[in-house]
């Protein structure tokens, strides 16, 4: 199965950002990753829609808008018409699920759930028919450049398996501390979609550093 690689343009200078929307359409990453943070939901806080609908129209990757905010159901209009092309959520909201993922679907964009490291995945079974991707992270949520978290193996593992069992057709992304070697053990564990941020930063050439990691998981 063909591994997506979803560069998190977290990890770039916001006063730059065309630059690095730019250097990310010269490579092969099929999704660009935006993570939305409310300084609620996550103790930090990032952008909102006009900055992603800014974007928009400078590039025709596939938007990946991670939302880690509270009131999802009160803001989604306004991210889905910012041009996100997949839109998740967090299952530790406290809204109805249901709702969100009906506008979602309504308007012809993918839906996401993501769970937080503490969260067990047990928890959201029942809920994975209805979206197109899961988001598991292997980091707490709300910054960039943290350690990845071995223990969430496992979970990727599980939900892996299960997604197999019932013939789903879910796929599973990683967010957090991906790298060549965090990266293949999520790819062994299931996985096929890496998120990455500082480690794709930090790498003097980004269209390059998207590439390479690109390459060697296809
Ligand atoms: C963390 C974000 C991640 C972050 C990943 O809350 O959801 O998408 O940008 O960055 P790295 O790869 O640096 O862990
Ligand atoms: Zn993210």
């Amino acid at each position: 199965m063909k591994k997506i690689i979803s560069p998190s343009i977290l990890g770039g200078a916001f006063s730059n950002m065309e630059r690095t929307i730019t250097d990310l359409n010269k490579s092969k990453a099929e999704y660009i990753h935006f993570d939305v943070m409310d300084g609620d939901f996550v103790p930090n806080l990032t952008f909102g829609p006009k900055f992603i609908s800014d974007l928009r129209s400078k590039s025709k990757k596939i938007f990946d808008v991670h939302l880690m905010i509270n009131r999802v159901n009160k803001y989604l209009d306004d991210y889905i018409k910012a041009g996100s092309n997949i839109i998740t959520f967090h299952y530790e909201i406290n809204e109805n699920l249901n709702e969100i993922i009906n506008k979602i679907k309504l308007n012809k964009v993918k839906a996401g759930i993501a769970i937080k490291p503490k969260t067990p995945w047990q928890e959201i079974k029942k809920y994975l028919h209805l979206f197109d991707q899961v988001i598991v992270m292997t980091v707490e949520p709300g910054f960039g450049g943290q350690s990845f978290l071995y223990d969430q193996i496992k979970k990727i593992e599980s939900i892996s398996n299960y997604i197999k069992e019932n013939n789903l057709d879910v796929d599973i992304e990683i967010d957090g501390g991906i790298n060549y070697e965090t990266g293949k053990l999520c790819v062994d564990a299931g996985a096929n979609i890496l998120v990455a941020g500082s480690f794709l930063f930090e790498q003097r050439d980004l269209t390059k550093a998207a590439d390479k990691l690109n390459d060697y998981f296809n």
